[in-house]
């Protein structure tokens, strides 16, 4: 039994439709179901004996542990956190609640799990902790992509609190010696990813005929990783990953925002081209930056290659054709997930942007 928090979130959601599909071990998954977290992404399941859904909080110890007393996970996959960048930037709250918070009180229900079991046996237990690139902070255009050993830099209340994640697990190894090793990502795209974050924005604004919005000029880049070769390396490092370590996994696809919504219109001016004969790009609209944005994020991933033999299988190219084709599939999850607390969040984000464009 494996025990999955937030996995009715983007990743999370792809990690268990992967698990179920290619690993023979059933698992057990806490999700809050936050305005991020939608049960549809995994319906296929609901009656699959493997699959076990509660809905509770990572805050609450007292649920943890019962969990933990119930199911006897061996392994736990933590993706359970606030991940917007923008939303740190106007309620930092839950981001230091669920991922500070969170996590500290998932680590003591952990520690106090395995003390009921022989410490001979701890070596068949492991945690392994997702978190992200953005905890190194930015990078210059000159700079080396990030290393495990890259200095800790964050920049955002978001970043902020991962990066105080990672310290609490870092310091439960060094300290109680629990089984943990946490994960630093770069940006994800693929299925099942809530379009306020970018690529999935800029494919649905662009099919709904609405501005797109890129912050400042747009020249600012991200190593974009496809979500099924994230999910790839973190099974990776939980099968063969070394306890107390850290792996960087990333998608040595470097580019700018601007390049991406350029891409993403291409595409869509080939597959569903508009009535009016313009261009998707005519759509491109650029609006007031995020405050802090970090310029350059970039991964180095030679270890995990070296020692567990991952490699992204999709080139960008690959990933967006198949990342559009998706959204294009699923009209009708897009419309469930725009509700009107989406609706609510675009026009908090976007109307005073909108409003002062810079160019
Ligand atoms: P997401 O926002 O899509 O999903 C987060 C999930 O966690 C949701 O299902 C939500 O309901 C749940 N959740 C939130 N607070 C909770 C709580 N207190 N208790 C229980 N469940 C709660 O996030 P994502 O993009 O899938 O990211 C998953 C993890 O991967 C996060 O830890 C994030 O920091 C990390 N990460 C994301 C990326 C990326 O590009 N998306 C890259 C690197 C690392
Ligand atoms: O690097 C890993 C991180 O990637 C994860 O830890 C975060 O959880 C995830 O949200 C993501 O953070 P970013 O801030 O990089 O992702 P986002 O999709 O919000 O933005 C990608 C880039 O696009 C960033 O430079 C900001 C820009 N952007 C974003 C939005 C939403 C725009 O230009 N316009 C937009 O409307």
């Amino acid at each position: 039994m494996i025990l999955v928090t937030g996995g009715c979130g983007f990743i999370g959601s792809n990690f268990i439709h992967y698990w179920l599909t290619h690993e023979n071990q059933p698992l057990v998954n806490i999700d809050k179901l936050t305005y991020a977290g939608n049960p549809l992404n995994l319906q296929k399941f609901n009656s699959d004996p493997r699959y076990h859904f509660i809905r509770g909080d990572i805050c609450d110890r007292s649920l943890l542990l019962e969990i933990f007393h119930t199911y006897k996970p061996n392994a736990i996959i933590h993706f359970a956190a606030e991940s917007h960048v923008d939303r740190s930037i106007y309620g930092p709250q839950d981001f230091i609640q669920t991922n500070i918070l969170g996590t500290f009180q998932l680590l003591e229900s952990f520690r106090e799990y395995l003390n009921t079991v022989p410490r001979s046996n701890w070596s068949q237990y492991r945690m392994i902790h997702i978190s992200t690139d953005e905890v190194f902070g930015s990078l210059t255009p000159e700079e080396p992509p990030f290393t495990e050993i890259n200095r800790y830099a964050p920049n955002s209340p978001y970043a902020a609190s991962k990066a105080s994640s990672d310290h609490l697990v870092r310091a439960y190894h060094h300290t109680y010696q629990l089984p943990l090793i946490t994960t630093n990502c770069s940006n994800n795209y693929g299925p099942y990813q809530f379009p306020e974050k970018f690529i999935p924005l800029v494919i649905c604004n662009a099919l709904e005929g609405q501005p797109i919005p890129i912050y400042g000029d747009g020249l600012q880049i991200r190593d974009w990783l496809y979500v099924e070769d994230h999910v790839r390396g973190l099974i990776a490092v939980l099968k063969g990953g070394t306890i107390g370590e850290t792996y960087n996994i990333g998608g040595r696809s470097e580019k700018t925002n601007r390049s991406v919504a350029e891409l993403i219109c291409e595409r869509l001016d080939h597959k569903c081209p508009l009535p009016n004969g313009q261009s998707y790009k005519s759509l491109i609209t650029f609006v007031a930056d995020r405050p802090g944005h970090d310029r350059r994020y970039a991964i180095d991933c030679q270890k995990i290659e070296k020692e567990l033999g991952w490699k992204p299988r999709e080139n960008f190219l690959s990933g967006i054709e198949k990342t559009i084709d998706w959204y294009l599939n699923h009209k009708v999850w897009i419309e469930q997930v725009k509700n009107q607390s989406y609706r609510n969040w675009i026009k908090q984000n976007y109307e005073k942007r909108l409003a002062s464009c810079p160019e």
